[in-house]
């Protein structure tokens, strides 16, 4: 398979964002980050994109008069980067079905829970406020259901009793540096694919989302895992 054309979308800090660049940079993942866009003109992961040397968008959603034009527009430039697969890292704007579709199969999110527990946001506060063990974040592929796609992969963490919302925040986003690139890895790869309504690993149906440091191995097609 080629080298996969990678463009990732952000709002803010965009840690997800370095810890894929660096997963490619090390040879993990069979691609590389063509373009980076950003409905905020200050998120943080501009500038480190910009420092990598990176080509960089700012696109303004309060510059457009609805979901609409601004998801057109966002195909748009998304499209000019020539993408494969196409990562949202903490981008946070929800995607008109229009736009979702005409990505279908190219399109990841990273979901900080356990899917299909906690979609949405403040994950970490109702995690808590539930009295969870355990919690963790989520890849899959994005369909027009708000974090309703089916889940490729999960990185699960405990909850500590004296957790506070940040110090499972940190936690968590620890995982998910380590996460998106295993997942994003095996879709570059080809190991992963997703015909509706099917994931497939290797070619047979993935029943349930892996596990991060469990399931992941490199065996060879057709071995079990
Ligand atoms: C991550 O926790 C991700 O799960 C969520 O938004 C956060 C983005 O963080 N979707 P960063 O911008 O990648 O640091």
């Amino acid at each position: 398979m080629a080298p996969q054309r990678l463009v990732v979308l952000i709002s803010g800090r965009g840690s997800n964002l370095k810890a894929l660049i660096d997963a490619c940079e090390r040879g993990e993942i069979n691609g590389r980050v063509v373009g980076v866009i950003s409905n905020r003109p200050d998120a943080g992961g501009l500038e480190f994109a910009r420092a990598r040397g990176i080509p960089e968008q700012v696109l303004n959603h309060r510059d457009y008069a609805g979901r609409e034009p601004f998801d057109a527009a966002l195909a748009g430039a998304i499209e000019a980067f020539e993408p494969d697969l196409v990562l949202l890292a903490g981008f946070m704007r929800i995607l008109t079905p229009g736009f979702v579709e005409r990505f279908t199969g190219r399109l990841l999110n990273i979901h900080p829970s356990l899917l299909p527990k906690y979609r949405g946001l403040d994950t970490h506060a109702r995690a808590l406020a539930d009295g969870e063990t355990e919690h963790g974040a989520s890849v899959h592929f994005v369909t027009p259901k708000l974090d309703g796609g089916p889940v490729i992969m999960q990185a699960r963490v405990p909850v500590l009793a004296d957790d506070t919302e940040a110090s499972l925040s940190a936690r968590v986003q620890q995982a998910e540096h380590r996460l998106y690139p295993a997942a994003a890895g095996l879709v570059c790869s080809g190991r992963i694919q997703w015909s509706e309504p099917t994931i497939r690993y290797d070619g047979a149906p993935l029943e349930a989302p892996l596990q991060l440091d469990h399931e992941v191995t490199s065996h060879a097609p057709g071995e079990s895992s």
